[in-house]
């Protein structure tokens, strides 16, 4: 059964031109793309997409640093793509990821990590709400889906 996650290409990665980058190592990787929207989050929207991290030490930091300046928002769709598009992702801060890995490959900062993937099904159905109508979101079949997961899977 096919799952979603919301993946936010974050100012950093804007600003240093890695969008197409990491679109491409989704895409490579047979992901489906279902939904895009290129907007800058007000702080008000980032407070709603770190919500769970309200209170922290690191809070208004993230707050200010993720509608700082424009975002690529996707919806991205695969078997098991939550735990996938994470693992892709690498380790929270940049110098703890793995080569190999968005974070890994590109960012040595802590709070400057290129990318943000929901971390669960629950908490992916809540962030694609907070940025796209279900209107929004693109039902299609890629022609390549038998060769991807194979048709005896
Ligand atoms: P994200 O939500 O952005 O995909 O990152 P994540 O799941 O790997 O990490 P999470 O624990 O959800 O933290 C959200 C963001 O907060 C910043 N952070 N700073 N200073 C700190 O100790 C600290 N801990 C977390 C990071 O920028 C992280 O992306
Ligand atoms: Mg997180």
């Amino acid at each position: 059964m096919a799952e979603r996650t919301l993946v936010i290409i974050k100012p950093d990665c804007i600003q240093r031109h890695l969008a197409g980058e990491i679109i491409g190592r989704f895409e490579k990787k047979g992901f489906k793309l279902v939904a895009a929207k290129f907007m800058q989050i007000s702080e008000e929207l980032a407070r709603q997409v770190y919500a769970v991290h309200q209170g922290k030490p690191f809070f208004e930091g993230l707050v200010k640093f993720l509608s700082s300046a424009p975002v690529l928002v996707m919806v991205w769709e695969a078997e098991a793509v939550i735990d996938m598009a994470r693992k892709m992702m690498g380790a929270t801060f940049g110098y703890d990821a793995e080569p190999g890995t968005i974070r890994g490959d590109f960012g040595c900062s802590k709070g400057y990590n290129l990318v943000h993937g929901s971390d669960s099904a629950e908490s992916a159905e809540q962030e694609i709400n907070l940025f796209f109508r279900p209107d929004e979101i693109v039902d299609y079949k890629l022609t390549d889906s038998d060769w991807l997961y194979g048709k005896n899977d």
